[in-house]
């Protein structure tokens, strides 16, 4: 039986007898095992049904634990760290060999992060090891923001989600790699690019859709409801092409008016981009279970978190 607690005592027995737990974090729950265990790794990628090669976030809780895990640490890598962490942003750097192959899909290269959660950081020095969590969603869908959602996609196939309440920024990390020890964005996330500019310099972004991309978090179809959605800057024209379907319409900040539409969900009336971002899968889980035949969503400016959430959306377009 899958169990929604705020009991920490009992995920710390579970993790200890290498069994998974879904874990809250400042982004999205995660499927929590212990990286040292090669049967609770396992799990996990049985449970997502995700492939062995895309490698896993491994998720500490200090800053001082990094020099246990990865080879070096690049100046800009260091100063990134101290900027953000507890918080939304990944490190991929070289690992240390006592980080298993299991986690890193074979690559010589870790990710790395502290997540801002209370609960999941008391529950992280409370253990003697890190976790390794990916969102705690099946291969390819949409990644869960509250413990029901988790509870939702895996039933019993997990025993417990340790309910930290609603994550409150909603999209996952962003994931930074070094090139020549300079940092490249590998996906976009909660942080935003100009945040992150603003301690290192100029940032490059990698954030591309190829078929064997640098972090698979970066496939073309990737956390997508199963509705049909597509996206655009011209909402009220476009619903004109499927005034006889069922439609779902997400937009920003102003609702659109229209007889046609079925459902529809404002992510922030203030326009407010941190908010929207936030409910963002939310929306997406609601639009999804409502039957619809279409979702329509609109675009979002492209600056701050705006270029993040376009990423997302896009990605939820892809039907291949
Ligand atoms: O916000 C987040 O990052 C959440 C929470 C739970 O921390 N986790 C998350 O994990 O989004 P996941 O597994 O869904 O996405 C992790 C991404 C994958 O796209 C993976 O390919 C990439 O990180 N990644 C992991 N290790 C990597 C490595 N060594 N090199 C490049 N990419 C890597
Ligand atoms: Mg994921």
């Amino acid at each position: 039986m899958c169990i929604i607690s705020k009991d920490i005592q009992k995920a710390i027995k579970l993790l200890n007898n290498e069994e998974l737990v879904a874990i809250p974090t400042e982004t999205v729950y995660g499927l929590a095992g212990n990286i040292y265990s090669e049967k609770a790794i396992k799990a996990i990628f049985e449970t997502k049904k995700r492939p062995f090669f895309n490698p896993l976030i491994v998720h500490i809780s200090n800053i001082e634990y990094l020099e246990t895990v990865v080879e070096e640490i690049p100046k800009k890598a260091k100063l990134l760290a101290e900027a953000f962490w507890p918080g939304p942003i990944t490190l991929v750097l070289k690992k240390k060999s006592i980080i298993p192959d299991l986690i890193t899909g074979g690559k010589d290269t870790v990710a790395v992060r502290i997540p801002n959660h209370p609960l999941t950081l008391q529950l992280l020095n409370q253990l003697n090891f890190p976790l390794a969590a990916p969102s705690a969603n099946p291969f390819n869908r949409i990644s869960p923001t509250k413990a029901e959602h988790v509870e939702n996609y895996f039933k019993d196939d997990i025993k417990m989600v340790l309910d930290g309440g609603v994550c409150k920024s909603g999209i996952e990390s962003t994931i930074i790699g070094f090139e020549d020890d300079e940092p490249i964005v590998y996906r976009l996330g909660s942080t935003s690019i100009e945040d992150i500019e603003t301690v290192v310099g100029k940032v490059e972004i990698k954030n591309k859709k190829k078929a064997n991309p640098e972090a698979p978090g970066m496939l073309a179809r990737h956390y997508a409801p199963n509705t049909k959605m597509i996206l655009s800057s011209k909402i009220s024209e476009i619903i004109k092409n499927y005034e006889t379907q069922k439609i779902g319409v997400l937009v920003f900040s102003e609702k659109i008016i229209n007889k046609n539409i079925f459902s529809q969900i404002i992510l922030s009336k203030k326009r407010n981009l941190p908010e929207a971002a936030s409910n963002l899968y939310e929306a997406l889980h609601t639009l999804d279970k409502q039957h619809l035949d279409i979702i329509i969503a609109e675009k979002f400016p492209n600056e701050g978190l705006g270029k993040s959430i376009n990423d997302r959306l896009t990605r939820a377009t892809k039907n291949s």
